[in-house]
């Protein structure tokens, strides 16, 4: 039991089985970091607290790693690196291994989405999706290992040569609040597949999701330093792993600012670096389009997780003849989303992660109102404990505008007419964004005309939102490097040795 404050953990009366699990586990005591295989505390025995978004109390206390715990990490993850029972061991074996971790994860699955909706806010069905998404991600790089093929290639008679794709060695991977489990599951899954070995910093806002799941994966027996977790912030340890000279790669998810920050930070050694971040993606509705489907997707897709999603289709390109019927269709819809506890079945939206983020998140409500935009729906927080924000629709937004422009990461949508299809493109691609976009049509010439035209790294027609791990992800422009997902994220993850053989 936490020894101080009155814990969030105490007050909630669990709902189900894994409710009731994950309590128990945030009330087992301090959590802390992983490092070669043990649990420690941190060098400098600092510890921060982790909060339950929906009640503003503390969950549990943290281990807070710093620069001198990700030098004692990275050298267990050199030597994890190094070993015969981790680069000795066959494609077959490193299956295995990721099989027996996506059994885990399933056998705990509810419990994980507990964990996640306590610690991020994100209603209780969001996470159990999250969680069940996550043991089919290390299912889905479980198949790679014995896949990840080289090539033969022309020589002379005399010659023979070939190439081996191998692994980078060290990873850092830092990882933002919103989707806490996912992200460490996209992460730890494809390096470990790759034959890596991991640094990985939770973000400091949720870590909780990420430190159960390295419990059960130590269950699974992965050799000790194969997987390092060091909870902490980003400018100590965040900035340690971006800049350590035995980190080889670095995997980013978070704002394009930071993004940029860890670039920079990994030129020391050239680390191979990608990067997800940002969005603004467009979702722009034909006329000809079913406009019942499109409305009801483009509500879900800017309320999901109470807008917290980098991929959120933020702003909706509606034809200037529809404009004010559709944003008034999509308003109402909105008002309908329950806003409320994670773990109430009716609740469509939790609370955003920190008080910070609904500080920001209300003002740029604000900047909407005051740049001319016609506010249709919500625009308030909701309550005094808690960080809650209605879902909140702005229609007649001109693309300029600064709601249009910039992240909010809060459930906050913009409605922007356009005139023609060369319009409706041109305004979609004029961001500095291009993580995802969507084109709701009956046309299909128009549908991939129109696809093939907008500059984002993942494209949806008439759908919104759907993900699987086959299907690459990552930014065009300012939204990112590289890919995580498909056979794009192998690339990421590994790299080619050219061999040639002189006879
Ligand atoms: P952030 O980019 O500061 O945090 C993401 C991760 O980076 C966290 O683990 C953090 O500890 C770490 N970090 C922070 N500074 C670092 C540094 N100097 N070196 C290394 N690591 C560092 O994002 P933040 O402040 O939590 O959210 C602010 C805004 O960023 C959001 O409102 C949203 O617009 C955007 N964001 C976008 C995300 C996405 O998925 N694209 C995810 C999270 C935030
Ligand atoms: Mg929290």
């Amino acid at each position: 039991m936490p020894t101080s404050n009155s814990s969030a953990a105490d007050a909630q009366l669990p709902v189900n089985e894994g409710h009731r699990r994950a309590l128990e586990w945030v009330q087992t005591g301090p959590k802390k970091l992983l490092i070669g295989g043990e649990w420690v505390n941190a060098k400098s025995n600092r510890t921060f607290d982790s909060f339950d978004p929906s009640t503003e109390q503390r969950l549990t206390s943290v281990a807070e790693a710093d620069a001198l715990d990700v030098d004692a990490a990275v050298v267990a993850a050199r030597k994890a690196f190094e070993a015969p029972s981790w680069s000795g061991i066959t494609p077959h074996a490193r299956t295995r291994a990721l099989l027996k971790i996506a059994e885990m994860i399933d056998l705990h699955a509810d419990e994980l989405a507990a964990l996640e909706s306590l610690d991020n806010g994100m209603p209780l069905w969001y996470s159990t999706a999250s969680a069940a998404a996550a043991g089919e991600v290390f299912r889905y790089y479980a198949g790679w290992p014995s896949k990840m093929f080289g090539t033969t290639n022309p020589t002379d008679s005399s010659a023979f040569l070939y190439t081996v794709r191998e692994p980078m060695g060290v990873c850092g991977q830092i990882n933002a609040w919103n989707v806490p489990l996912m992200q460490a599951a996209i992460k730890i899954s494809t390096a470990l597949a790759c034959g890596n070995t991991v640094v990985m910093k939770p973000a400091e806002q949720a870590p909780l999701s990420t430190l159960r799941l390295a419990e059960l994966i130590l269950e699974t027996n992965l050799p000790p330093g194969v997987l390092n977790i060091l909870p902490g912030f980003g400018p100590s340890a965040g900035a340690a792993i971006a800049a350590h000279l035995g980190i080889d790669k670095v995997a980013f998810t978070g704002s394009t600012a930071i993004g940029k920050q860890i670039l920079e930070a990994s030129i020391g050694n050239l680390k191979k670096v990608t990067l997800e971040l940002g969005g603004k993606s467009p979702n722009i509705i034909f006329p000809d389009a079913d406009i019942e489907k499109a409305v009801q997707s483009a509500v879900k897709s800017f309320c999901s997780n109470s807008g917290q999603v980098c991929s959120a289709g933020t702003r909706v390109f509606v034809h200037e003849s529809l404009h004010d019927e559709v944003s008034e269709h999509i308003a109402k819809i909105a008002a309908t989303y329950k806003v409320g506890s994670p773990f109430a079945s009716d609740t469509k939206l939790g609370p955003l992660i920190s008080a910070k983020q609904l500080e920001r998140v209300l003002h740029y409500i604000e900047s909407g109102k005051e740049a001319g935009a016609t506010l249709l729906q919500g625009g308030c927080r909701i309550g005094g404990t808690g960080h809650f924000v209605e879902p909140t629709v702005f229609s007649g937004v001109a693309n300029t505008m600064k709601i249009a422009q910039e992240e909010i990461f809060g459930p906050v949508v913009s409605i922007i007419p356009f005139k023609d299809e060369n319009d409706a493109v041109f305004q979609g691609n004029d961001t500095q964004y291009g993580l995802a976009a969507a084109v709701w049509t009956r046309d299909i010439s128009r549908a991939h005309t129109v696809a093939r035209r907008l500059k984002a790294g993942r494209v949806w027609i008439n759908t919104y939102g759907e993900a699987d791990p086959v299907m690459a992800f990552g930014g065009y422009k300012q939204s990112g490097i590289g890919r995580e997902f498909g056979a794009e994220s192998i690339d990421a993850y590994t790299q080619t040795k050219a061999v040639l053989v002189r006879f």
